[in-house]
């Protein structure tokens, strides 16, 4: 369990170096992740190396006993090497080149870039490879942007589409390019997708295609440094919920996941809890955070500071949901550059008097006091959501902007969970649930064969399975399927959908079974029952001859099926019907605390976490031990601002 920080000493004169150990000493700062943007300080001209600098800045950071992540520093090509080879920069959608002068300017199916970026590779890999102070890499900065439409992707493109469809009669067909005589007689013929109000068919196979170029980049550089330096995990910067990658396939060849972890405020603790959750599930096994913030931030404008505990809760937060380690960005705000007002666990003045500094400083006595026990231990869950990257990407029905929030139908459900103090599993859609109780699935559009006979299974053998509206309405072209909704899967829901509406503007009310009344929001699917029970109808208009909510007993197990969007308090009061069994017993918590438990050894870690900027009081109905403070706590608590307890 490190704590650490992202430090770019080639910001900073020599003399400051040992300073900086030093601080970093005092405070149990004992990691640190070095040369992300170096690039044009490591190689200033081409083919011309200068590691001699980070070298010494090393050994200054060696002697205070940190530990090093070290970057390839191809988010950022250099000067020199774009002044040679311009068609590097990417062409953007609007026809123009991007200029020089951000970072992430590189075209990912550029074979020059390539060629450039594995000689700095594997330079610095074999200078690192027999360092030991060096425990890893970080691979590039946060994969995923910009979308590049030059030339030389086009015809990659067109090379991707030939090998997975193989003849272009196949390709119209699969695409439906008889709709508006979009019928191709050459591959060359096919473009990128540059118009909007595209084909969703062809838009899905672009964000695939994307999507695969930038895992054949990734995997291009684990696999060189793995080859040079194979004692030293490979990892990468991930960016939480982001939709436009597919993440599973970009962890794949990595060690574990790393991620980046910018709350910006306490409402924003069930997205980042279910981003947590998302990064754990990638690989199915704890995670880093490579940048936690630590301040303010800057994006367009300067986000509010932290108040005084707020970092220390975000920090916990993080290790509570799998984190293996923290490290913060950034170690000390820069006086210069785009991120100038960014804060750091340092201020720009460089000295120990920062609340960040202190709290660090607090976080890391902790960490060492926990440490021996908590580290190794595994969030196990016993309710799974499916997240779905080509879920994600057939909402987008005209490119640039998605028919319903993936995230945030995902989030109605998590947040019922969550409050009840239940641990979530993020799983793919062909993933074994047999481990779970629960598994929910919310705006599935994509159910084929082989989702549908696992969830068929699941349940037939006594799982209980929730889906949302639309699902199963689409196939893996994007195309909607044929059949009666919902589709594969109608025996299994004992219902069928002949009827749907748009409820953005409408105001359709639904009541339960047991007399509440709701109002439907998004979307609803109008649901005509065979075998199910209706747990909830809608009321008004024509709509009111349908059911909105259903259960189906399905063999040993059980389907739900939530048609429309409702009101929050509606999934809370599913949610703990459903979960009744699972709730962690003996600790009683209000909305704002949050609880997570990791285990190891039959030892059950419960983190507590106060996400208020004032006390809370929560009960405990037996004797806990406190880890950090090793104090036996019992009955009525309080918790200050932003407390946490680890409760045993
Ligand atoms: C990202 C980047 C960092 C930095 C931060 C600022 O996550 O990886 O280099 O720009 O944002 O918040
Ligand atoms: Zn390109």
């Amino acid at each position: 369990m490190y704590l650490g920080a992202d430090y770019y000493p080639e910001h900073w004169e020599k003399e400051r170096w040992p300073i900086d150990a030093d601080l970093m000493q005092r405070a149990g700062i004992s990691l640190v992740r070095l040369s992300e943007f170096a690039w044009s300080k490591l190689e200033p001209e081409d083919d011309l190396y200068d590691f001699a600098w980070l070298d010494e800045a090393m050994d200054i950071l060696n002697e205070k006993g940190v530990k090093v992540v070290l970057s390839t520093p191809t988010a950022a090509p250099p000067s020199w090497l774009i002044g040679k080879h311009l068609q590097i920069l990417p062409l953007l959608k609007n026809g123009q080149r991007m200029g020089f002068g951000k970072r992430r300017h590189y075209c990912i199916t550029n074979r020059t870039y390539y060629h450039f970026s594995e000689r700095i590779i594997r330079k610095l890999a074999e200078h690192y490879k027999n360092n030991a102070q060096v425990i890893g890499w970080q691979v590039d900065n946060e994969f995923g942007n910009p979308k590049c439409y030059c030339d030389n992707c086009k015809k990659e493109f067109q090379h991707w589409l030939k090998l997975k469809y193989k003849t272009l009669e196949n390709l119209n067909q699969s695409w439906g390019n008889a709709f508006w005589s979009h019928d191709y007689i050459c591959w060359e013929q096919i473009p990128l997708p540059i118009v909007d109000y595209h084909n969703p068919s062809f838009d899905l196979d672009f964000k695939r295609f994307f999507s695969d170029m930038n895992v054949k980049y990734s995997n291009m550089q684990i696999e060189l440094l793995k080859s040079i330096s194979p004692d030293k995990f490979v990892t990468h910067n991930f960016m939480g919920l982001f939709p436009e990658l597919n993440y599973y396939d970009l962890a794949e060849k990595y060690d574990f996941v790393s991620w980046d972890n910018y709350p910006q405020g306490l409402e924003k603790r069930f997205q980042v809890a279910l981003a947590h959750d998302v990064m754990r599930g990638l690989k199915k096994k704890n995670f880093w955070v490579m940048e936690q913030q630590c301040g303010c931030i800057t994006r367009e404008d300067i986000t509010p500071a932290l108040s005084p505990g707020e970092m220390r809760l975000w920090t916990y937060h993080s290790y509570a949901h799998g984190a293996e380690a923290v490290v913060y960005f950034r170690w000390r705000a820069c006086t210069f550059g785009i991120e100038q007002f960014h804060s750091g666990i340092l201020q720009h003045d460089g000295t120990d008097k920062s609340i960040a500094y202190k709290e660090t400083a607090q976080i890391a006595s902790e960490i060492d006091r926990i440490r021996a026990q908590l580290e190794g231990s595994k969030v196990i869950s016993p309710v799974a959501i499916i997240y779905d990257y080509e879920n994600i990407w057939v909402n987008y029905s005209y490119q640039e902007k998605p028919m319903y929030n993936y995230s945030d139908e995902i989030l109605r459900f998590y947040k019922a969970i969550r409050k009840k103090g239940i641990n979530v599993d993020i799983v793919k859609p062909t993933d074994d649930f047999s481990k779970y109780k629960v598994v929910v699935a919310p705006l599935m559009y994509i159910v084929d064969d082989e989702t549908a006979n696992n969830i068929k299974k699941y349940v037939k053998e006594g799982g209980t399975f929730i889906a949302g509206f639309r699902f199963g309405i689409k196939d893996r072209h994007s195309n909607i399927v044929k059949s009666i909704l919902p589709g594969k899967l109608r025996e299994l829901f004992g219902m069928s959908i002949y009827a749907w509406d748009n409820l953005r503007e409408r105001k359709i009310e639904v009541q339960t079974s047991s007399g509440e009344v709701y109002q439907a929001d998004t979307f609803a699917d109008l649901i005509t029952p065979e075998k199910a029970k209706p747990l909830a109808e809608y009321k008004n208009s024509w709509h009111a001859s349908y059911a909105a909510v259903t259960v189906n007993t399905f063999a040993k197990g059980k389907s739900y099926y939530v048609g429309c969007g409702l009101p929050q308090g509606f999934y809370d009061k599913f949610i703990a019907e459903i979960l009744k069994g699972l709730v962690p017993e003996g600790i009683k918590v209000p909305d704002e605390v949050e609880i997570t438990l990791r285990q190891k050894n039959g030892k059950k870690f419960i983190f507590v976490m106060n996400f208020s900027d004032k006390s809370s009081r929560i009960f405990l109905n037996k004797e806990y031990t406190e880890l950090k403070e090793k104090k036996k706590l019992q009955g009525e608590i309080n918790l200050d601002p932003f407390e946490v307890l680890i409760l045993l």
